[in-house]
């Protein structure tokens, strides 16, 4: 069937279509009741089914006869460690360390943080949590104690697991000051803390409150999925909000398992038999999605990688692993394609590799760049595709659905909205735009399953931030246009989201941690475009009245401040000291208006604004520190 007609039905008709799919995935007990709407905003999917999030991703396929075949590949350039499980090896690993949580005391519904790098026992965890009932909540590695700590108040979790170190190109993490500094913020306590130890890299741990994995496997047996409701929780990840408080994002347990092994198909193209791999991070939500949940549920082949595009340890990184898993597909951030572009621009190392495996590239977390597209269309010689999607909703909400029917490329768009979303362009007057038309990108309710159904213990805050603005719609808070085709352009965000190399982070965040400085009176922090990472944050900061310290010793300590607060993937290194910050005559500062001018882009000159010679001072800071010419 083509696509269209496939999409129409799933718009005209979403029960229909949604309950035919979930014949795809084992139940316990089959959901009768599809979807309920009586509690508008918000909707649940096939709530009286029950199922298991992990016996979907494992033992499924060892009923089935798999068992045998590889699930993960794990390979890790910077240590050279390699590893290979089967679906059979994999769900031993993983019922035994659901033994030794229950060993640890948790019980369905209790929340478990992951803290680690990208090692097997990662996934382990995430999958023993689904098969206890536990929800899980993996904060990525880069962040530091303070978002940690944020994580663990918000979600009250019992147990934190972690590892002794993880590896980045240029030094090693330890994890260990990082868990102290958020355990000793944190109100909320854990009651035990179980740390990974890497070889060679073993930290010395604190009785009783922390113990070895070892340790915490050696009385475990093995432990059986226990039944969970369709709307019980998997998972909660934490996204950048527009404040400096991160939102719980939820998922629901049985429309995520439909949903997302759906798109292994349909989006994706890919079958039982294929080797898949996302070179993202398991704390981010295309880690969650593509590395860990879809692929296994799939029943295909998942590589978790331990490296980067570059300096792990070269440029030839990614065709290597492609060469020699024989992967089928990639997906990964435009970021890490323009990493490879900028030291190979040649393509050097790609020759030296075996690529005819390899059938197709997907890229998301921003927008990918025409011209980054173009460069891997000629390296590869196979469809790169540009598709659009967000933690909210966990699977990508427009994408060219190669597995359904190829569509043309068009560059800069990520193509078609996929089935299940109806997509509008929303215009500031609250109709709907004609083709062409900028306008907020919104998804009218409901939105389909595997999405989120609201935000952990905060449903005011759901309906709030994402259901009032457009009464029957979802606020994807991403702006742009449909045209004629129904192609669609996402083309920026409407909040204080800004992108660093894929990673989403809150300029309001970075803005909350400046404020604490005590030289700093105002300050406001906006995104500009970089070559590389997409976009870079930079601070703006107007120092208090008698301030005796030097600029360079005040912008250092900040700088300092958001690398231990929000943490290194901040990638936060410029701080300028202005006189003032532009303003309107309301008190709001001016952030687009300073963004414009810094990216040497066209801007208007606000008509509210309080003081238009501020814009000319901030531009001759911008030019000394060379943001502008
Ligand atoms: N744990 C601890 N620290 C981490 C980390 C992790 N998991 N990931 C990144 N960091 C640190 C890095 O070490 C670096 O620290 P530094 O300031 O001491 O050098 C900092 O955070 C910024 O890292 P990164 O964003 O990786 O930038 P980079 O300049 O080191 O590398 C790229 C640039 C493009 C190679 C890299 O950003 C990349 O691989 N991007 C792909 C992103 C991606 O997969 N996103 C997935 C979302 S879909
Ligand atoms: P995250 O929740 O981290 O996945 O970030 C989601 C945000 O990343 C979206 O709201 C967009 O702003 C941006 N994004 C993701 N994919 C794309 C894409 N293909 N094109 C443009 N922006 C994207």
């Amino acid at each position: 069937m083509k696509f269209q007609q496939i999409y129409n039905q799933s718009i005209e008709n979403p029960e229909e279509f949604w309950q035919k799919n979930s014949d795809d995935i084992f139940w316990f007990k089959k959901p009768t009741k599809i979807l309920n709407k009586s509690n508008h905003p918000f909707y649940r999917w096939y709530e009286d089914g029950t199922t298991n999030t992990c016996y979907n991703a494992l033992d499924v396929h060892i009923d089935n006869g798999i068992g045998d075949k590889t699930a993960l590949i794990y390979d890790s350039p910077i240590t050279g460690n390699k590893l290979k499980l089967t679906y059979k090896e994999l769900k031993d690993k993983v019922s035994k360390f659901a033994g030794a949580l229950i060993n640890q005391g948790v019980k369905k519904g209790d929340r478990v943080i992951i803290y680690m790098p990208m090692i097997p026992e990662a996934v382990v965890a995430m999958l023993a949590c689904g098969r206890i009932g536990a929800i899980h909540s993996v904060v990525f590695g880069g962040f530091a104690s303070n978002e940690l700590a944020s994580r663990i108040d918000d979600s009250k979790a019992k147990i934190l697991l972690t590892a002794s170190c993880g590896f980045e190109p240029s030094r090693t993490v330890e994890y260990k000051p990082l868990v102290d500094g958020a355990l000793k913020l944190a109100n909320h306590k854990v009651e035990k803390v179980i740390f990974f130890q890497r070889k060679g890299n073993e930290v010395k741990l604190n009785a009783p409150l922390e113990i070895s994995w070892d340790e915490a496997l050696s009385n475990s047996k093995d432990t059986d999925c226990v039944e969970m409701n369709s709307n019980e929780y998997a998972y909660i990840l934490y996204t950048s909000g527009t404040t400096g408080i991160p939102k719980g994002i939820v998922r629901d347990i049985g429309g995520h398992i439909v949903a997302l092994k759906w798109t292994m198909k349909n989006i994706y193209n890919i079958n039982k038999e294929d080797v898949w791999w996302s070179a993202s991070d398991i704390g981010w939500i295309v880690g969650h999605s593509y590395i860990v949940y879809a692929p296994l549920f799939k029943g295909c082949t998942t590589v978790l990688f331990e490296g980067k595009p570059v300096g792990t340890p070269d440029a030839g990184a990614f065709w290597k692993i492609i060469s020699d898993y024989k992967v089928k597909s990639l997906f990964t951030a435009p970021t890490a394609f323009r990493a490879i572009k900028k030291e190979d621009p040649d393509g050097k190392f790609f020759s030296k590799y075996n690529l005819s495996s390899f059938k197709s590239l997907f890229l998301a977390g921003e927008r990918a760049d025409p011209d980054t597209i173009k460069w891997a269309e000629r390296l590869l010689n196979v469809p790169v595709i540009d598709h659009w999607w967000q933690t909210e909703t966990s699977w990508a909400i427009s994408s060219n659905c190669t597995g359904i029917e190829m569509m043309k490329t068009k560059y800069g768009s990520a193509c078609k909205a996929v089935p299940g979303y109806d997509v509008k362009i929303i215009k500031p007057d609250h109709s709907i735009a004609k083709p062409n038309e900028m306008g907020d990108i919104v998804v009218k309710l409901p939105l389909p399953p595997g999405t989120f159904p609201t935000l952990w213990n905060a449903d005011d805050r759901y309906k709030k931030t994402y259901m009032t603005n457009y009464e029957g719609y979802y606020q994807t808070y991403d702006a742009g246009h449909i045209d004629e085709d129904g192609y669609i352009w996402i083309m920026s965000r409407t909040d204080d989201i800004i992108n660093v190399a894929g990673h989403r982070l809150s300029t309001g965040a970075i803005e909350e941690v400046l404020s604490e400085h005590q030289s700093v009176a105002e300050c406001a922090v906006i995104g500009i475009a970089d070559k590389l990472k997409g976009q870079l944050p930079i601070g703006l900061i107007a120092l208090k009245a008698g301030v005796d310290k030097d600029n360079e010793t005040i912008t250092k300590e900040c700088i300092q401040m958001v690398r231990d607060k929000v943490g290194p993937v901040a990638a936060f290194k410029t701080v300028i000291v202005v006189k003032r910050l532009p303003k309107t005559r309301s008190g709001k500062i001016l952030r687009g208006t300073v963004r414009k001018i810094a990216d040497s882009e066209d801007y208007k000159m606000p008509a509210t604004i309080d003081d238009p010679i501020i814009l000319d001072e901030i531009k001759e800071d911008l030019k000394k520190h060379r943001i502008i010419n």
